[in-house]
């Protein structure tokens, strides 16, 4: 639970270094008004931890939120892990100051803490190798620890309470927070008041929101112009500020899971009939896509099976993206 215990160390650091940096005068450049004609964003809440839902969310949730993608997307470094073992041998000096590794499956990236609430992203990468073969360590030529690219390009998706105004995240990697919102307490007499729980009935386009906030990989804040939303918390409807752009020239991509992605947002948003939204599909607890096979056959389904009755599989694990930088 080591990631657990870094989040809170972090968030407790947070309120005692937000005072010393407002008395310090420091604060200063970071409450600059973001752009012309755009009010303040809205603060992020003070949430409730993963570590404190998992209190009573233990024996469902717990057990598998260990081994799900979105908690260890950025998680504390591993000296064996294969990636820094690498930078390690080739005597790279960085690999001594890396703190986490983000990524894994297609590539690895190193990242260093340095202020609270921020990251520095090493130059470097490395990419594991196909079927067991060793993996490269890439651009590790022109090396050097890059303060500005991980808060403006990557944060809001790879971490949980990033703040588009001051640029820093409340807890790294995702969090319950990033999903179900700011839950209220009371809800476990009430569980209607969770977003999420399987007694509501949200509609489509606010459940496809809290998952394109970050799978939406090519979209755009209209509010900050960051590839990420400014503040947006779950439960609400992310569209307003966040501009996808769905049209058949993006449907285009190489890679069927941006594609089935930007189908499922163009599809819902325009209010198709039978459109489906990601829940339909995928199960975040577990991590599973299996009810997808019972659904009726349709337009959805040709992009990975082709046309006809789905059967033949025409998906690979092949996501690569520009935004990701992979
Ligand atoms: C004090 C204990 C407690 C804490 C803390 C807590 N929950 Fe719950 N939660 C419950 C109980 C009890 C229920 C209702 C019974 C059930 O469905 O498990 C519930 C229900 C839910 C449901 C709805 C289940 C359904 O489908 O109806 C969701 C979603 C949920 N909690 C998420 C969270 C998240 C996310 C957090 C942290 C931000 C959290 N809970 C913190 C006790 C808690
Ligand atoms: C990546 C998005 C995501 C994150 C992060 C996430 N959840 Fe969920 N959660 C969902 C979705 C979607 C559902 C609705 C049921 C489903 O499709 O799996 C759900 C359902 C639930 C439920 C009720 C259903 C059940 O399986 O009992 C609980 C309780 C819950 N989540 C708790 C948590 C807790 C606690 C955390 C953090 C440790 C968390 N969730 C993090 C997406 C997420
Ligand atoms: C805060 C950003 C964020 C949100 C919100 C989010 N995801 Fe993700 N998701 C990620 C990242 C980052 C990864 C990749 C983690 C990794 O493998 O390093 C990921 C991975 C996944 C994967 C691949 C899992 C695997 O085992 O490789 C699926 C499927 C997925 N997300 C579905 C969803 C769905 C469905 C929702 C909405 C209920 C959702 N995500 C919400 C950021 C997010
Ligand atoms: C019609 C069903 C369907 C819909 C709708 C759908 N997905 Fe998928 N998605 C799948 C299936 C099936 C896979 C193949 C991977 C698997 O089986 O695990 C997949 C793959 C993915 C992957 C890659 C997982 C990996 O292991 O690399 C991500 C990420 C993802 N979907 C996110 C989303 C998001 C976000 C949405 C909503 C905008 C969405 N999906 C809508 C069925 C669907
Ligand atoms: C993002 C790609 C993707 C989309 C979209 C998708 N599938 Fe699949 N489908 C897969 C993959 C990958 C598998 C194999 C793994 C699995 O079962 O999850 C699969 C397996 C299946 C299977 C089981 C096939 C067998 O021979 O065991 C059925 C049935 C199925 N899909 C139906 C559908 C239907 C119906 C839709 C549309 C509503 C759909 N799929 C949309 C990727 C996709
Ligand atoms: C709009 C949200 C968003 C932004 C911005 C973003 N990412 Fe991602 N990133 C994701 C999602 C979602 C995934 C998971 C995709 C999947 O598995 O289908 C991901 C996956 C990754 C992976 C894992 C690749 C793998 O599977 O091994 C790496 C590495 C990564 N991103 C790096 C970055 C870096 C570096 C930046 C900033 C330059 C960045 N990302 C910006 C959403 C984002």
């Amino acid at each position: 639970m080591g990631g657990f215990a870094l989040m809170s160390e972090l968030r407790t650091a947070l309120p005692a270094l937000a005072v010393l940096a407002a008395l310090a005068g420091c604060g200063s450049k970071e409450s600059k008004p973001l752009a012309a004609g755009t009010e303040k964003l809205a603060s992020i809440p003070e949430y409730m931890t993963g570590d404190e839902c998992l209190f009573c969310h233990r024996d469902k949730v717990g057990v598998s939120w260990r081994e799900n993608a979105h908690r260890s997307a950025i998680r504390e470094a591993d000296r064996e892990d294969p990636a820094l073992a690498a930078l390690a041998s080739a005597g790279i000096k960085e690999s001594g100051e890396v703190d986490y590794l983000l990524g894994g499956k297609r590539r690895t990236r190193f990242l260093r803490k340095k202020e609270y609430g921020r990251l520095e992203l090493l130059s470097a990468a490395w990419v594991p190798g196909e079927t067991g073969d060793e993996g490269k360590l890439i651009e590790a030529g022109a090396r050097r620890w890059d303060r500005e690219t991980f808060p403006s390009g990557c944060g809001g998706c790879h971490t949980t309470g990033f703040d588009s105004s001051t640029l820093r995240f409340m807890d790294i990697s995702i969090d319950c927070f990033a999903c179900h919102g700011d839950v209220d307490r009371s809800h476990a007499n009430d569980p209607k008041l969770v977003f999420l729980s399987a007694t509501r009935d949200d509609g489509k386009t606010l459940l496809n929101s809290a998952c394109a906030q970050c799978h939406a990989r090519d979209g755009r804040s209209r509010r900050t112009n960051l590839p990420f939303p400014a503040n947006f918390i779950a439960g609400g409807d992310l569209f307003a500020d966040f501009a996808i752009d769905t049209s058949p020239a993006a449907l285009e991509t190489p890679s069927k899971t941006d594609r089935h992605i930007i189908e499922s947002l163009r599809d819902v948003s325009a209010g198709a009939p039978g459109a489906l939204a990601c829940i339909d599909c995928h199960q975040v607890h577990p991590n599973s896509t299996r009810k997808h096979r019972r659904l009726t056959a349709g337009a959805a389904c040709i992009g990975c099976h082709g046309e006809g009755k789905p059967g033949r599989v025409r998906w690979t694990r092949d996501v690569h993206n520009k935004t990701c930088d992979y």
